[in-house]
């Protein structure tokens, strides 16, 4: 089965239909989400957060992030898996852009790669795409640059913001970026930005008007404990579901319960005899 490619992705912005995006980082979930046909899996740098416990995304590294890849492309058959370039292994040289990228693409397996940042990684964009590397950008709230933005917040409120967000999308677009996502910034703003670009734009707290949305699975199931960003919903409560289950295990266990007849093997009485007997005589 071929996987969804960036041109699908572009013709669905051109057929006005929306991009269904979601975070997956193991092999189990992306089957899941795999075979209800969403089209578009991300290998989130949020994995840092909601699967190994950092406090920050900007922990993480290449290799942990090639771990994720690799299990989410085994996962899945049809989406398009989009690896999230860590914290750090983009910024110092085109060159080192390229080689990690590129590890993503040949050891991983993925069929592209996210980058945070606006016009000042333009130089890096041009140089991945140049290589063959299919880039998906990422602007408004970006995560990796917490300490600079000084917290999670909305991003693009002030008139020189808005502009500077604008010229961001618009200058990743030239430089060959084939989506982009938009993370928290004010709704008028990511339409008008969706409205001006070519290239789909794909929404996290950026109102409805992109070209579609991406949400962290964690936030979206209810597994993840931390507060659940405004910009989220809860469709189901996962996380009790598994308090539920495993206590009721752990009940059934401290009980004599679990393992009950249907989850024994069974085994021929004189065949054991014969066993004992013959363990007794040695
Ligand atoms: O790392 C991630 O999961 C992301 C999404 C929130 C867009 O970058």
């Amino acid at each position: 089965m071929a996987r969804i490619t960036i041109h699908d992705l572009r013709a669905m912005k051109g057929r006005g239909e929306k991009i269904v995006m979601l975070t997956a980082y193991d092999y189990s979930m992306a089957r899941l989400l795999d075979e209800v046909g969403i089209p578009v899996l991300l290998v989130g740098d949020s994995v840092g957060m909601v699967v190994l416990g950092y406090e920050t995304t900007l922990p993480v590294t290449v290799e942990e992030m090639l771990h994720h890849v690799k299990a989410v492309v085994r996962g899945s058959r049809r989406a398009h898996v989009v690896a999230d370039m860590p914290f750090l292994s983009y910024h110092t040289s085109p060159e080192e852009a390229v080689r990690h990228a590129g590890r993503f693409l040949k050891e991983g397996g993925a069929q592209s790669v996210k980058l945070e940042g606006g016009r000042e990684i333009v130089p890096i964009v041009r140089r991945l795409v140049q290589a063959g590397i299919p880039v998906m950008g990422h602007v408004g709230l970006t995560p990796q640059a917490i300490h600079q933005l000084g917290g999670y917040r909305v991003q693009g409120r002030s008139r020189e913001a808005a502009l500077g967000l604008l010229q961001d999308a618009m200058a990743l677009e030239e430089a060959g970026a084939y989506a982009l996502i938009l993370e928290a910034i004010p709704a008028p703003l990511a339409r008008a930005i969706t409205e001006r670009v070519r290239i789909p734009t794909i929404g996290i707290g950026a109102g409805p008007w992109c070209d579609g949305q991406v949400q962290v699975i964690h936030d979206l199931l209810g597994l993840y404990p931390d507060l659940a960003p405004k910009h989220t919903k809860r469709y189901a409560r996962l996380g009790e579901a598994i308090r539920e289950a495993v206590m009721a295990y752990a009940r059934e266990v401290q009980e004599g319960i679990f393992p009950g007849p249907e989850q024994s093997h069974a085994m021929d009485e004189a065949v054991l005899a014969e066993v004992l007997a013959l363990a007794e005589a040695s």
